[in-house]
């Protein structure tokens, strides 16, 4: 396939699966479709009216002989990952007979890939599963190391499986129909490899990074593309199923799902913004603790400027909501007894986990940021 850069995703179960990165290369489906899901009769693209609008029929027609397929369309947002989407997909499985061969596909953004996912994986104990994310975020995070799950109204991600896809094929010409602030919101979980595990791949952000937010440069999209697909599939390869290491990809993560939830998962703030916020509270409580330099903490905070990663927790969350706030962050799926394994950085590139109460850690960082903004 020209133009496609392609790596191998281990997962430590064993089933290991490739990614394709390109430009224009939806039209390739047809040819890895009959080579990684030979078995499979037919197909279910899961997607919404936007998004297959636009890339679907470039995937169908790489077809040469038909394939019968079908299509469920999930109204996009957040507020939508929720069960009654995945029923909506496990009746059209159902009702066309699917078979274990046959096989899902997920075609848009990280909501999209999650609730196609799980449905895929308790579908007859598991069905076929390929990802086609179309944003930032799902390319370089959500469609690589195989969480699945739906958010239901105590929480984010609280009912969900680990399930791998056959292969995941990213064309960076999707990109291109997506809003500004939805790239922003992509380049937040890049940027979080960097901080966590790589810091020559910070300093290559340090200067290209405008030139993926503003799409341009697509040598540069690609490369943080690889570079951060690359990283999840070397914690993933290490563990799967988040026993240990893989906790270091919640950098930013406890606070920013507390966020997402306490608005109600509302369009006033996504994911991704919602994570460079939990980011850069991350960052200044491992100042705080002594582990991060003033140095480093200026350099992440030159960073935010510089591509202006709005991260203020102020608009959000009102003083007088603090501990309804530290309800919620106790309420995440990683914690144990009021004890929460935080992640925390070393330095730029070298993440760990804290393991502290939350009330204890955010609770003097919470009323000073909401006083000061
Ligand atoms: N499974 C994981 O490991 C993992 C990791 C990170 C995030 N996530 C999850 O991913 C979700 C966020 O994903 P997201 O940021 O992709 O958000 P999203 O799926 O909500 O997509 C954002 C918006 O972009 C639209 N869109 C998608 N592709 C488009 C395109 N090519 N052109 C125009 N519009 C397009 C969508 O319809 C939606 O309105 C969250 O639910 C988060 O929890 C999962």
């Amino acid at each position: 396939m020209s133009l496609a850069k392609q790596l191998q995703v281990k997962p430590s179960s064993g089933a290991s699966y490739p990614i394709f990165i390109g430009t224009d290369i939806l039209k390739n489906f047809s040819k890895l479709f009959y080579k990684y899901n030979s078995k499979s009769k037919k197909i279910l693209f899961v997607s919404n009216s936007v998004i297959s609008a636009k890339y679907l029929k470039s995937i169908t027609s790489s077809f040469k002989k038909k394939i019968p397929y079908y299509f469920v369309s999930i109204p996009a947002g957040e507020k939508n990952k929720n069960l009654y989407q995945v029923n909506k997909i496990l009746d059209l499985l159902t009702k066309e007979n699917f078979n274990r061969q046959d096989t899902v596909v997920a075609l848009g953004g990280g909501v999209i890939g999650d609730i196609s996912g799980f449905a895929a994986s308790i579908f007859k104990r598991g069905i076929s599963f390929v990802q086609i994310p179309t944003t930032l975020l799902s390319q370089v995070d959500s469609s690589v190391g195989g969480k699945t799950g739906v958010n239901n109204k105590y929480g984010k991600n609280l009912i969900g499986t680990f399930y791998q896809p056959k292969f995941v094929l990213i064309d960076t010409l999707t990109l291109k129909s997506l809003p500004k602030r939805e790239m922003v919101s992509g380049f937040a979980e890049i940027l979080k490899y960097s901080l966590i595990m790589n810091k020559p791949f910070f300093a290559w952000l340090n200067s290209h990074g405008k030139n993926i937010i503003n799409r341009s440069s697509s040598k540069d999209i690609i490369n943080a593309i690889f570079i951060s697909c690359k990283s999840k599939a070397i914690i993933v390869a290490k563990d799967e199923k988040e026993q240990g290491i893989r906790a270091i990809l919640n950098f930013g993560h406890t606070l920013g799902h507390a966020l997402e939830s306490h608005l109600k998962y509302s369009k006033k703030l996504n994911h991704g913004e919602a994570i460079i916020i939990g980011m850069r509270i991350a960052c200044k409580i491992s100042h705080q603790l002594g582990f991060l330099t003033s140095r480093e903490l200026d350099m992440i905070k030159n960073i935010y400027e510089k591509l202006n990663l709005t991260a203020s927790i102020k608009p959000y969350v009102k003083s007088n909501q603090i501990s309804q706030f530290i309800e919620i962050m106790k309420k995440d799926k990683k914690n144990n007894n009021n004890y929460i394994n935080l992640i925390l950085l070393k330095q730029i590139g070298k993440a760990f986990i804290y393991k502290t109460q939350v009330e204890k850690t955010y609770l003097p960082i919470l009323k000073e940021e909401i006083r000061n903004g």
